[in-house]
């Protein structure tokens, strides 16, 4: 029998480069060898206030891009997280087992209660939590996520290594799959901080709707360091974050890389660069259309009654 993925990514913001190369990427890659789950969370996104129609609207959007990406739903389970009602009944019980203090430690809810726990909703307090249901419902073996999600897989391991050992084996301990290279996109504009759908500055990310023209002014702009060489020195993250995405988006090895560019500019470095990731968005983007609302909802009502079967094992 093939072991199982789960992964999922949240309906807010416009999904960026980040996201492609540190998830969708790898979801594609490991759905032929693996028996695959995607979610769309849209309950995750309920953490921050959201338009109900704004967050329906969005959530068919991303179904779109599983589907532009190359998520294949002859292959794969795409579903959404709130047609699935085990989700928010196994979060209940896990709360019930999960400690404040470990929940306090998680970064991402200290970065998103921005330094103010009192007034912060519960929601986001025990968002991982739902994370965790999600993994744990499907006896999941293996989840590849980027490196910010980290953290709350290691709860999620922690939470079903204390279900079972109080309640007898019940959970698969699932294990975290982060790619070696693209796991941390770095903003354009500043490489010590992720790529980021909630970045104030747009310059920082490439959208994955973004067009040519956008994708070329964005990189023209993006930081550099000091120094001329283009090489992986983790010394210049600015160089290091921009020669990662064109390592990824073109499949050439670490040393090709490298040799393209060795007496080669900065200047002439971005434009490669940027014609680089345009081609690389250019069967995505041409994709994104093909799938009409209709279709999408036949494919997700699928998806749901296979989630919901294996779920209620
Ligand atoms: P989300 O929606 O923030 O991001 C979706 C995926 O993209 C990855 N990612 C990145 N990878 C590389 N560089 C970046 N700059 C970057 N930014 C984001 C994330 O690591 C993620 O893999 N909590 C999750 C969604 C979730 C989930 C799950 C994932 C809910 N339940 C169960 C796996 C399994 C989230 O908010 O991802």
């Amino acid at each position: 029998m093939k072991q199982r993925i789960f992964s999922g990514a949240q309906p807010t913001g416009r999904l960026h480069l980040g996201n492609y190369l540190g998830a969708l990427k790898n979801w594609v890659a490991l759905q032929d060898e693996y028996d695959s789950i995607f979610c769309i969370v849209n309950l995750h996104a309920l953490t921050l206030p959201q338009d109900p129609k704004t967050l329906r609207q969005k959530t068919l959007d991303l179904a779109r891009v599983y589907l532009a990406a190359g998520v294949d739903p002859e292959k794969a389970t795409i579903f959404i997280q709130s047609d699935v009602a085990a989700h928010a009944e196994l979060t209940w019980v896990l709360a019930c087992i999960a400690r404040m203090g470990e929940l306090e430690r998680m970064t991402q809810f200290k970065d998103k209660a921005k330094g103010s726990a009192e007034r912060a909703g519960v929601g986001l307090f025990s968002y991982p939590v739902l994370m965790a249901s999600d993994i744990l419902l499907y006896q999941t073996n293996l989840v590849p996520v980027g490196q910010d999600q980290k953290q709350h897989l290691e709860l999620t391991r922690d939470l079903a290594e204390r279900f079972n050992r109080d309640f007898g084996e019940t959970f698969t301990i699932p294990e975290v799959y982060i790619p070696k290279a693209g796991a941390r996109i770095k903003s354009l504009q500043d490489p010590t901080k992720k790529m980021s759908k909630s970045d104030e500055n747009e310059a920082g990310a490439i959208f994955l709707d973004d067009d040519a023209d956008t994708i070329a002014k964005k990189i023209k702009r993006a930081v550099t360091d000091s120094g001329t060489e283009i090489t992986f020195d983790e010394t210049r993250p600015a160089i290091h974050n921009l020669l990662t995405i064109y390592q990824l988006v073109t499949g050439k090895s670490e040393q090709e890389c490298v040799e393209n560019f060795s007496g080669k500019g900065y200047g002439q470095f971005k434009s490669e660069l940027a014609e680089a990731v345009v081609e690389y968005l250019r069967p995505f983007q041409e994709r994104i259309s093909a799938y009409d609302d209709d279709a999408l909802n036949a494919i997700l009502k699928t998806g749901a009654e296979k989630a919901r079967s294996i779920a209620s094992v």
